[in-house]
This record gives C-alpha cells, structure tokens and sequence, in this order.
C-alpha cells in the first residue's frame, strides 16, 4: 500500500540518515570493474553528495575490486561525524570481472579487513550479507554459516551492524535469528516488485529497506506511464521513479548510483517531487498485475 508519510529520513542502525542516500558503484568504472575513466570526476561526485546533504553512501570492496572504497577514502576521509558507509562482502571478482561466491569464513574475514584498510576505518558501521546462491537474484538456501561469521567479526568490534543482500524473506527470518539485521538491500524499482509484501513485513519492524536498481540499474527504466507522469510534474523520469519509492514505504532508503555530477543533483532533487493520488495509482500499476 501507498504511505504518505514523506518524511526525510530514517533510523539506520543506531544512527538516522536521509532518504536520499549515494549508490557508488558507478564509480568504479565500466563493467564495475576499476580504474574509472576520470578518477577526479568520481572524486567530485561524492564530494557534491556529501555537501548536498548525503550521508548515507552504499560501497564494496568487490567494486573496482577495491578502487571504489580506495576512491571513497580519498574523497572524504577524515569523514564527516554522520556519515553512514554501508559496504557488503560475500562476492570476489575473477581476473575476467566475473562475480564469485566467496563465503567462507577466511574469505569473509578478508572482505572486511579489505573494507576497513580501503576505506580508512577502525569499524565498519554496516555490512551487508551479499548472499551469492543465485548471483541474479535471491535463492533459498540456509545463510546461518555466513551470517554466523559476520557475527562473530561483530562482537570482535570490527562491524557495527548487519545488513542482509539478495535474500528471500525465509532468509531474513533465519537471519534476525541469528544476528540483528539492520537493513535488507535487494533489486526493487517500480517496475520489480517482487519485495513488496517483504518491504511492508520491514516497514513494521522498523529496518530499513535499501533498493538496489532503483533507476533500472544496467537497463535504465523505460514507461510511457513514467514519463508522461513526470512531463505533468515538471520532473524527469529517474527523479518520478525516486519521488514513487519515497512515497512506496517510510522505511525505504535510496542509493541512486551515478557517475556524474548534474545526475546526482538531479536525483537528489527528487526528494522535493510531489506525485498526486492519481499519478501515484498510475504508476503503481507499472509494476503488478
Ligand atoms: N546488493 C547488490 O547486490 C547491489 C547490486 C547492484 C547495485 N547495488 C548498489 O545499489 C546502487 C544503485 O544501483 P545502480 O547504481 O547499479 O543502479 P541505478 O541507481 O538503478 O542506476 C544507475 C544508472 O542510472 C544512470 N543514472 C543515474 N542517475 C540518472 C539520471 N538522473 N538520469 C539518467 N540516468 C541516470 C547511471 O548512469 P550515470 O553514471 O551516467 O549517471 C547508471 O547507469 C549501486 O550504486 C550499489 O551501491 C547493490
């Protein structure tokens, strides 16, 4: 069900951030897979985002690998006090910039030790579970071995809060057996809707809900609906397809990823979109039935 509740921002871990948050993935370079074209021009998207307001950057390690967080570092290190980086582990790159499970309890070690060296930090403040049975999308499958070690690597002090990946929502109940679960990011825009029922689950306990492709991802959204929606508001599609998940749930949070300046700016602007009842019905049959 729709929500009208605009509000700006929600509870992350123990910490609040906008709504409109950063997705750097994009500036890792083509095929996520670094050194970007135009480091200074990454370096200059992230600096924008955070003096616009940002504090809420999702990263990896497995972008780039590494240069992402590298990038990151150099950008904004020393870090502002409210500024929320998200990172996750669960996947490595092969040398041909293929997406590989890597699961094991050494190979998670690495991954935040990774994190932590890259980014420039003593604890990580969340870390997603990126769960890799299906590298496309989520997959049933017990996720207790993972999680059990992020746990652990949590009470060691290295990670402040979890966060789980493309999961079902059997795994995120497994999960919140396991360890607290702070947020669940998995593809969802308005055209994928596949979370709906999981999002409102998470909405009423309160976790957030991070939509990974909000604009399309690699295939960018397309919709007559879309667009004639956004011609009657006076704004772009991508900022419709922003102003709708806004409006779709309080608990989600946003991570557009772009490696340019004026669509960061333009996708922030998104959090000022006004969609009316009936564009609101209009788009929200986009993507069901
Ligand atoms: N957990 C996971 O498995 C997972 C998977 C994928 C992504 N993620 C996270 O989710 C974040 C968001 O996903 P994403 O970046 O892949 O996809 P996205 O946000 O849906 O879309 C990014 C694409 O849209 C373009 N774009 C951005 N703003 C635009 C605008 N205003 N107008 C026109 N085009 C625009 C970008 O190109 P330009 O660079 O030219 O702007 C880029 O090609 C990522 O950055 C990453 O942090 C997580």
């Amino acid at each position: 069900m729709p929500t009208n509740d605009q509000t700006q921002s929600f509870r992350l871990g123990d910490r609040t951030v906008n709504r409109l948050g950063y997705g750097a993935m994009q500036l890792a370079g083509p095929g996520v897979f670094g050194p970007p074209r135009d480091r200074e021009a990454a370096v200059a998207v992230l600096r924008a985002a955070v003096a616009a307001g940002v504090n809420h950057i999702d990263t990896s390690d497995f972008y780039g690998p590494h240069v992402t967080n590298q990038i990151i570092r150099a950008a904004l290190s020393p870090y502002p006090d409210d500024l929320v980086i998200v990172t996750k582990i669960g996947a490595r790159r092969g040398e041909d910039a293929s997406w590989r499970p890597a699961f094991s309890a050494d190979d998670l070690t690495r991954a935040v030790h990774d994190n932590l060296r890259h980014l420039g930090l003593e604890a990580l403040d969340v870390v997603n579970l990126r769960i890799m049975f299906d590298v496309h999308g989520p997959a049933e499958g017990s996720i207790a071995a993972p999680l059990e070690t992020l746990a652990d690597l949590q009470r060691r002090g290295l990670v402040r809060h979890i966060g789980l990946s493309n999961v079902t929502a059997a795994q995120v109940r497994e999960g919140r057996g396991i360890a607290e679960i702070v947020c669940v990011q998995n593809r969802y825009n308005i055209v994928h809707r596949e979370d709906d029922a999981l999002i409102d689950a998470l909405a009423a306990d309160g976790i957030a809900y991070v939509p990974f492709f909000p604009l399309g991802g690699f295939s960018p959204l397309q919709s007559a609906t879309l667009s004639a929606v956004a011609e009657r508001v006076g704004a772009t599609p991508m900022q419709v397809a922003l102003a709708w998940l806004l409006r779709r749930a309080p608990n989600i949070l946003l991570i557009p990823g772009t490696s340019s300046v004026a669509h960061l700016r333009e996708n922030l602007a998104a959090g000022a979109v006004q969609l009316a009842d009936d564009d609101w019905a209009a788009l929200d049959r986009i993507g069901v039935g």
